[in-house]
This record gives structure tokens, sequence and C-alpha cells, in this order.
């Protein structure tokens, strides 16, 4: 069985999938803990299944290096076989990717290498795309930049404003961490 830490910044609808997912004993992976940066809205979806949370504020620190040890000391209390950020809006520090690469992943709303960055969805809208779509990558010391995982596309409908086309590739992007944890999960368990 993969013990996960979930990440989250956000309303972690992702999140929920993968709570959601993990709820059937025939998945093989359980979330242990969900993290946060700030008091995020997603933090709720922990609760209601039961399953412990912390939120580590950079405010609270003087650096970020102090910050992403402490972040890195409350992930590793729960022991986990792989961290996911769903959604996670900060840039973390090399001190903590290093201590969790390979097993560190993250999702992205863009068709990476294109869009990377905090506002993936309006600079595909921005730059006229005609498509764009989902990656899952494992985190290195580059924003967005990591080994890809899982990708999957999706047409830019016309006059789609940023809000309707992100939920549009949320929906991917649940499906496909959905798909990546169990398939970590079933590699980790044949090894
Ligand atoms: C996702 O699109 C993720 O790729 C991005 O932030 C969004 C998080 O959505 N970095 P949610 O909080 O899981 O609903």
């Amino acid at each position: 069985m993969l013990s996960v830490v979930v990440l989250i910044s956000g309303s972690g609808s992702n999140l929920r999938a993968l709570l959601e997912a993990a709820d059937n004993p025939l998945f093989p992976a359980r979330v242990v803990a969900v993290g946060s940066d700030v008091p995020a809205e997603g933090l709720a979806h922990a609760d209601q299944f039961g399953v412990p949370t912390f939120v580590v504020n950079p405010k609270a620190f003087a650096s970020r290096e102090e910050w992403a040890d402490m972040l890195l000391a409350n992930v590793q209390h729960f022991e986990p076989d792989l961290v996911v950020l769903a959604g996670f809006m900060r840039i973390l520090p090399a001190n903590f990717v290093n201590a969790l690469t390979p097993n560190l992943i993250n999702m992205h709303p863009s068709l990476l290498p294109e869009f990377p960055g905090a506002h993936a969805v309006r600079d595909a809208l921005a730059a006229g795309a005609t498509k764009t779509g989902a990656t899952i990558h494992v985190v290195d010391e580059g924003v967005d930049t990591g080994p890809q995982l899982a990708q999957r596309e999706l047409e830019i409908l016309p006059d789609e404003t940023e809000a309707e086309l992100h939920e549009r590739i949320k929906q991917i992007e649940r499906e496909l961490i959905v798909q990546t944890v169990r398939a970590i999960a079933e590699l980790k368990s044949t090894n």
C-alpha cells in the first residue's frame, strides 16, 4: 500500500479526487496527511475523510529554507512513499525538493514544457493556443521542469474564459492524478 502526503494551497478538488479514490479498499494508495502553506479551503476535504492536516505558513519563518525545513519535517513525520503537489502554489527550495525527489510529483494545467508557472491557463489563452492540457511530472529544482509521467490534451473552445477552461483542465487533472498515483503504487508493489 502506497502512503501519500498531499500538499495544497487552494480548493483541493484534485485532493478530493484522490481521497475518494483511496476510499475504495481496492485502490493501492492511501492519503496519510494533507499539508498546506495557508489555511486552505481544501483542508476541509481531508477533515471529512478523517485525514490529519498541517499548515506551515512561510510568514512565520525568517527564510524560505527555514520554512521548507519545517514543511519537510511535517511531511516526513508521516513517512510517505510519495508526496503529491496538488495545486500547491509556492516554489519549493532545493533542500525540500532534494530530500524527496523523485518521490515528489506535481500537476500542472498545461502541456508542459509549454506555459510553465503560476498562470498557465491565462498564458495559453493570451498566446492564442488552440489546445492545452494537463501534465503530471516529477519535481526537480526548476519550475515545472521535471520528467513527465502523464499528459493529456484538450482543445480550447472559442470564446472560452480562463475560469471555464481551467475547470475543464481540472477535470482531466483529477483523472490523471488518480491514474498516476495508482500506476506508481502498482509499480512499487512489484519492485
Ligand atoms: C490545478 O489546476 C493545479 O494544476 C494548479 O492549481 C489547480 C488546483 O486545483 N496548480 P484544486 O485546488 O485541486 O481544485
